[in-house]
């Protein structure tokens, strides 16, 4: 069975702790897209740990896997494959031969090309990956398999790397590339990284074949999608249900299940408009209480109320099998609180996420309010309907408006603080 995890907002919805609970019932977790920009917290007892490249499923002795669509900056994996042997883990961890390296002038690139986007820069994490996928998609990008192969790495080197230089040059920046360096940089990784180099491809459909349970874990969310998302402030992949088949090389035909992860209010880092922020002290309360700061880069993350038009559009694109709301305890104290329902565009009501920034920007929010709730005993919670009646309401009209059940809720980082209503997996 093929179970997949896609955020359904701006990413940081809480993917890697959910990805952490199905993994306990999954024999393979696969990374299909993004790189080091995304940040995926798990709380493991007392332990926390933060994965930016490494799937989630490496505390539960999972076999996992980078699929074809990451973009890996091998020195970063190595830090995180390192920094999990400390800690008693060995990953047993399989790298596509077919997914694309960053390289140190993408990191260099990342930044040049922020400062010169001004009014239309995203915000990126710096860590190179728009100038990674850019290079795929014109073709001058460095896969792994080109890494196993010294003699095509550095023809293709001596060929990028003079490219880049006059790119550099051409727009006066201090910048000097040497083609030998980055050779000898990239030789320990090399070293380091060959034996978990193969075709993922033909290991996962085999492995899928086979009856194994594979878990998919999306990275950042599906309005950071680059066709789908708030464009020009999204990420530089396809982070909906459509990158599992591109980014790992698995038919749409093998995807069983998708779960949507969808954050009880809403929170953005970056760029770009944000229909229901709170610029308030309500907002600073969720930021506060929510611990809404960036994994990757620390940056204090914008947080508002839950915009539905983001999240139904979502559900229109990933088709949802089900939802899982995370963090709802972050408004346990909230006296009123508020969901978007709908947009207000000059007087005309809308209800799909609009394609245009201008027209995103002069959207007000339309609201349905709801009373809030005063702080209980999660742990006495054994199923949906033992919820506060305040919470029920809140997640009844989320499930209406979305027309998708909600299959958990997260309230809080734990593994325990889970509330299962139905678990795809077991087939509970
Ligand atoms: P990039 O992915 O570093 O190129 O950044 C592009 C945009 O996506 C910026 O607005 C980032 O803040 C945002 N972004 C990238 N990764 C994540 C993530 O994992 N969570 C939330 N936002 C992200």
């Amino acid at each position: 069975m093929l179970l997949a995890i896609i955020g359904s907002q701006w990413g940081d919805e809480g993917k890697g702790k959910v990805t952490d609970i199905y993994a306990e019932n999954s024999d393979i977790v696969v990374r299909f897209q993004g790189g080091n920009n995304a940040g995926h917290t798990i709380v493991v007892g007392d332990k926390i740990y933060k994965f930016h490249l490494m799937p989630s499923g490496a505390v539960h002795k999972k076999f996992l896997v980078l699929g074809n669509g990451v973009v890996v900056d091998p020195k970063v994996l190595i830090e995180e494959i390192e920094k999990l042997k400390k800690d008693g883990f060995n990953p047993d961890i399989s790298i596509s031969d077919r997914a694309n390296i960053i390289m140190p002038y993408h990191k260099i690139l990342d930044s040049i090309e922020e400062k010169m986007k001004g009014a239309l820069a995203a915000g990126t994490t710096g860590k190179g990956i728009g100038p990674c996928y850019s290079d795929k998609i014109s073709r001058f990008g460095i896969r792994f398999s080109d890494l196993l192969d010294l003699e095509v790495f550095r023809d293709k080197l001596n060929l990028i790397v003079p490219i880049k230089q006059k790119i550099f040059d051409a727009f006066g920046e201090d910048v000097n590339l040497n083609t030998e360096s980055i050779f000898n940089e990239y030789l320990p990784y090399r070293a380091y990284l060959k034996d978990y180099i193969k075709d993922t491809s033909v290991f996962l459909n085999n492995a899928y074949d086979q009856g194994k349970n594979i878990l998919m874990e999306g990275a950042q969310g599906t309005h950071l999608d680059i066709d789908h998302g708030i464009y020009p402030f999204t990420t530089s992949s396809n982070t909906n249900a459509g990158g599992i088949c591109t980014g790992s090389g698995i038919s749409p035909k093998k995807i069983d299940r998708i779960v949507g992860i969808t954050k009880a209010y809403t929170s953005r880092v970056g760029e770009g408009p944000f229909p229901t922020e709170l610029l308030d002290k309500e907002g600073e309360y969720l930021r506060e209480k929510g611990k809404e700061f960036g994994t990757t880069t620390g940056r204090p993350r914008r947080c508002g109320w839950l915009d539905l038009v983001l999240v139904k559009y979502s559900c229109l694109l990933n088709n949802f099998s089900g939802l899982t709301i995370t963090k709802i305890d972050v408004l346990t104290g909230m006296k009123k609180l508020k969901i978007c329902y709908a947009y207000d565009y000059k007087g005309k009501i809308i209800h799909d996420f609009p394609s245009n920034m201008k027209i995103l920007s002069e959207c007000k929010p339309l609201y349905a309010e709801f009373e809030g709730w005063e702080d209980f005993d999660w742990k006495k919670i054994k199923d949906a309907k033992s919820l506060p009646i305040q919470i029920q309401a809140y997640t009844r009209y989320i499930e209406e408006q979305t027309k998708t059940p909600i299959c958990m809720i997260s309230y809080g980082p734990k593994r325990d603080e889970t509330l299962v209503i139905k678990d795809f997996f077991r087939g509970v």
